[in-house]
């Protein structure tokens, strides 16, 4: 690796990982660093001294100021955006605010995170619409091209499409998509656009005014390492006003009463709001190691991490380096996941995921700031015990 590894060996110490786990797997569940952890508690202090005073009086303000921080990082307005507390939550927002007729047909990948899929197949059952999934091209013998991936969507537009969701990069085999064609092509024959992309904060530079998608859901537990209950949900202008709550109270606490459609999402009933107002000090934090160089050194890792398990398991690679970021998925050779996956915790305490995807066994790998070069030899070396 060109890169000085004691440069970095300092970024560590900002996370408390527990002594015996090699962490490759941000991008299930984020860890976040000291820094967010101290001031998340400071919040949860401030709000339990006098929650009077927080809710009624401080916390309107303090919501706007933090929506106002995230949105400048995702470069939109505060007005295109609400806070949620994970991908998932508002995607189902998205899901429950689509008026679907009987026919209409929502398009996904089969690539997308299965969770996803749930929120749909159960929207389309209750509408009476139909759920169609694009085949992405297959990876077993090389890396399909860019290209090849957005005929397979597009070549599955139909009259009755309304509405197409599609992951900015994938779960299981950690793809980019090229969003920017996907958009494109939708908006041409009037579809609508949903990104789910809770692996693209901090991981890929995200404009979001710049997308041009209508809807797009992240958590930011994942790469910008904000705490677990952290997420968003961007509406474009032009549909935010459909976007309705799963959860009805007051939206905002009277005497003021809801204006805009955000409004409804402020005040969802009694809940802790510290997850979302600690969100400014993450992006502090990462904005001061350096996104630029965040993305470099995790990247490089990544390839790293691709290059040595290719020595072990001769497999080629499933994606070029200009399709994956920090985190990198490689085929392995066939063989039970779940036995491999516990291996590696159990006899050599690295914690990563193995799954079975598409007749595939893959293995995914995960680098942030506290990742070393170390911790791939040893998971490589671990993977030539085990295969
Ligand atoms: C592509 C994708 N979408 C959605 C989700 C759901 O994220 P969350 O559980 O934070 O809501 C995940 C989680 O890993 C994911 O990888």
């Amino acid at each position: 690796m060109r890169q000085d590894h004691a440069a970095w060996r300092h970024l560590a110490a900002k996370w408390r990982i527990r002594g015996d786990t090699v962490y490759l797997n941000h991008g299930s569940f984020g860890l976040p660093p000291i820094d967010v952890q101290e001031a998340l508690h400071r919040w949860r202090h401030r709000l339990d001294e006098q929650p009077v005073d927080f809710f009624v009086r401080q916390l309107p303000e303090l919501l706007h100021s933090a929506r106002g921080r995230l949105a400048k990082f995702l470069n939109t307005s505060a007005d295109n955006l609400i806070f949620q507390e994970n991908a998932t939550e508002a995607m189902n927002v998205v899901a429950r605010s689509i008026e679907l007729e009987s026919g209409d047909e929502i398009l996904l990948t089969n690539h997308e995170y299965g969770a996803v899929e749930r929120v749909w197949d159960r929207e389309c059952r209750r509408s009476r619409a139909v759920l169609r999934v694009a085949e992405l091209p297959g990876f077993s013998t090389a890396p399909p091209s860019r290209e090849q991936i957005t005929e397979s969507i597009v070549s599955q537009f139909s009259d009755r499409t309304r509405l197409l969701v599609v992951s900015h990069i994938t779960s299981a085999t950690a793809w980019i998509m090229p969003i920017k064609d996907l958009v494109e092509a939708a908006s041409k024959r009037g579809i609508l656009i949903c990104i789910d992309g809770p692996h693209s904060p901090a991981q890929i530079p995200l404009n979001l005014d710049e997308t041009g998608c209508d809807f797009y859901t992240a958590s930011l537990h994942k790469w910008l390492s904000a705490p677990l209950g952290s997420g968003f949900l961007y509406a474009h202008p032009r549909v935010a006003e459909r976007i309705r709550p799963n959860r009805l109270s007051w939206g905002v606490l009277p005497p003021r009463t809801p204006t805009a459609w955000r409004d409804e999402f402020e005040w969802m009933g009694t809940r802790d709001p510290s997850a979302f107002l600690t969100v400014p000090t993450a992006i502090e934090m990462m904005e001061s190691v350096g996104l630029d160089a965040f993305r470099e050194r995790t990247h490089s890792l990544a390839c790293f991490a691709q290059q040595q398990i290719a020595t072990v398991t001769g497999r080629p690679p499933m994606t070029s380096p200009t399709n994956f970021g920090s985190m990198v998925t490689c085929l392995l050779p066939q063989g039970d996941s779940d036995t491999l996956q516990a291996t590696l915790w159990n006899d050599h305490g690295i914690e990563v995921p193995v799954w079975e995807f598409c007749g595939e066994r893959l293995i995914r790998v995960s680098c942030h700031l506290y990742t070393q070069e170390e911790h791939i030899r040893r998971l490589t070396e671990a993977l030539r015990q085990e295969l």
